[in-house]
């Protein structure tokens, strides 16, 4: 029971800002003394930070000794920007490390076996499932090799996002629009297509209520085949980095329409873990359309819009009924008078 208190402890950490540490994973880690009593706790600082093993085995001190570690994920064991963990763990004289889920990355897993080596006891597995969730999109990228895609629609009842004469501001109320910006702010970059820059001039930042910036901002990300984006633009402003991609940078799947596996891989390599794609409406179609959309969240305005307005997807390939994948509801809350929903593709990403 202990064990699992500071595991819960350890994802409470974790689970506060997912992606603070990107492009590594924010562990959270607790130290347990050998009477059990929680002596050191830490999460992972953004790179080059050292890792939250580290953090909380530095807070116990001597009193860590014979004592326990409690880590969200295995502890790694190779040398990247900070020395391996397990050496770490080795070195404090910890008799028992347990940690959630395994680490599925090559070039650091096998940080279990290191300890065991070493004559610590390890346990694997406690409250893998809550682990799995708070690290989503780091292990989908570590498996997947690409980010995990949030897809954000806005639209009324009858999935219009914009009105027969372009207006769409705003369709949902001021509590699914801050709710917006957690997204924007838990994600790595936030994707637009040069449709959406012309025609709103969105500046694609994380903002709270009082219209503040956040802390750390996303990276902006404009899909722009001939580099339409105007200088002036505000996605173009100093509140945050911005890269638009162009022909020059991905590959195009037909005239305007770049490759979003290949716009995919560019992020990745950019070290974005976990994309927002915020539209418009083609964009959607397209990432929808080459199966690149693993969660879906959707707010959904009490109104009607009809048959004249900009639906919120356009062309997503879907020819036939049974061509379109069904997804998972994986979440649905009332926000004011707006509904989310939040869906996972149905494969389990
Ligand atoms: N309610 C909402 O949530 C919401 C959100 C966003 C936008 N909107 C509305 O949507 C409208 C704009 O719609 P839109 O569909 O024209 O804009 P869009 O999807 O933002 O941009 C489409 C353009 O992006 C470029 N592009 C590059 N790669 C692409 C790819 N893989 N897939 C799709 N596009 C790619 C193309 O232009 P190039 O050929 O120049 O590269 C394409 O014409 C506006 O009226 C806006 O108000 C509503």
């Amino acid at each position: 029971v202990r064990e699992e208190q500071a595991m819960r402890r350890a994802l409470a950490l974790a689970g506060t800002d997912p992606g603070a540490a990107s492009p590594n994973p924010c562990v959270g880690a607790v130290v347990l003394d050998a009477a059990g009593a929680l002596v050191g706790e830490g999460r992972t600082a953004p790179p080059p930070g050292p890792h939250a093993e580290v953090i909380a085995l530095a807070a116990a001190g001597a009193a860590g000794s014979g004592g326990t570690l409690v880590v969200t994920l295995e502890p790694c064991r190779h040398t990247g920007r900070t020395p391996p963990c397990t050496d770490a763990v080795i070195a404090a004289g910890v008799s028992r490390v347990v940690y959630a889920v395994a680490d599925p990355d090559p070039v650091a897993a096998g940080g279990a076996q290191v300890l065991r080596d070493a004559g610590v006891e390890v346990a694997a597995g406690l409250l893998a499932a809550e682990a799995a969730a708070v690290h989503e999109s780091w292990l989908f990228a570590v498996r997947r090799g690409r980010p995990f895609v949030t897809l954000k629609l806005a639209a009324s009842l009858d999935g219009r996002a914009a009105a027969a004469d372009g207006t769409s501001r705003w369709i949902t109320g001021a509590a699914a629009r801050a709710d917006g910006h957690l997204l924007r702010a838990g994600s790595d970059a936030v994707l637009a297509g040069v449709g959406t820059v012309l025609a709103d001039d969105p500046q694609l930042t994380a903002r709270d209520d009082a219209g503040h910036l956040a802390g750390r901002q996303p990276l902006r990300v404009v899909l722009d085949s001939y580099r339409r984006t105007p200088p002036a633009a505000r996605v173009l402003d100093d509140a945050a980095r911005t890269v638009l991609l162009s022909r020059d940078d991905v590959a195009e799947e037909a005239p305007g329409r770049l490759r979003p596996a290949d716009v995919l891989a560019d992020l990745h390599a950019r070290g974005v873990r976990a994309l927002l794609v915020e539209g418009g409406p083609r964009v959607a179609g397209s990432f929808l359309a080459a199966g690149m959309v693993d969660r879906v969240v959707a707010y959904l305005a009490p109104l009607v819009l009809g048959a004249d307005a900009l639906g919120c997807v356009g062309p997503a390939g879907v020819a036939t009924l049974s061509a379109a994948p069904r997804m998972r509801v994986t979440g649905l809350r009332r926000l004011d008078d707006d509904v989310r929903i939040e869906l996972r593709a149905g494969d389990g990403g």
